[in-house]
């Protein structure tokens, strides 16, 4: 019988790196981590990302969520495609990190975004996870840029693109919750990146490359 994985292989994705565990967002984990984003990713005064969807309450946020990762599957193809994956760190749910890119095969570049529950952030996990992100995009893909978009007034996010190589690639100006606030965009590439101390072990790969459109 066919498994799901065999039908849609981003959900079979799983990569390891030492304490890190990015695995894809499978249904039986949107519960565990629409709970995490409740109990708070950031103040009540911050808004880090550029879709608010953080500020919603359970009555709202667990159903958009899940939305959302339905949604990304059914527009899955190798023209856009968007990996999101749960972040695990010694075997605990901590966040979330996603890769995601259009129209990868030309210009062989894709840009991430993350977040971690408030208790675990500031001990170094976002480095790590952006690290093994970023690893797979250029050794498991063949990405030839990672890029990154944050707030000016993220701080945390600015911080961990610059310790893991990123150039500044300017800036934008964008709205926020009805304000006009400057978006910074950062560039990487392979030669400038700073690894993790753990090299990634990806299971789930050739599946998941054909049906981005590369090669085995
Ligand atoms: C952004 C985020 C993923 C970073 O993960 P993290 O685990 O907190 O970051 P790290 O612990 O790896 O810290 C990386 C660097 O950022 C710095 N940093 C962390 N929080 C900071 C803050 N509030 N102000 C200034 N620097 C900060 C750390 O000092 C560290 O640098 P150092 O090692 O040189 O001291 C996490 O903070 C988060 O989920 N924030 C809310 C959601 C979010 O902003 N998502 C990204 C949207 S673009």
């Amino acid at each position: 019988m066919s498994s799901v994985e065999s039908i849609f292989p981003l959900l079979g994705l799983r990569i390891v790196a030492g304490p890190v565990e990015l695995r894809a967002i499978t249904d039986d984990l949107i519960g565990p981590l629409t709970d995490l984003a409740l109990e708070g990713i950031h103040g009540a005064d911050e808004m880090p990302f550029t879709v608010p969807w953080s500020i919603e309450g359970p009555k709202v946020l667990p159903l958009n969520a899940a939305k959302y990762y339905w949604g990304k599957r059914t527009e899955f193809s190798p023209a856009t495609w968007s990996a999101d994956m749960a972040t695990f760190w010694e075997g605990n749910l901590v966040g979330a990190q996603g890769i995601f890119s259009s129209n990868f095969l030309v210009t062989k570049t894709a840009e991430t975004g993350s977040w971690l529950g408030r208790g675990f952030q500031g001990r170094g996990i976002g480095t790590a996870m952006r690290q093994v992100i970023c690893a797979f995009g250029f050794d498991a893909l063949g990405a030839e840029l990672m890029v990154s978009g944050a707030f000016a007034d993220n701080e945390a996010s600015r911080a961990v693109s610059r310790k893991v190589g990123y150039e500044d690639q300017g800036w934008s100006r964008v709205e926020r919750l009805g304000q006009p606030v400057t978006m910074n965009r950062f560039v990487l590439a392979p030669e400038s990146f700073l690894r993790f101390e753990h090299d990634n072990v990806v299971e789930g790969l050739a599946p998941f490359r054909r049906s981005i459109g590369l090669s085995d």
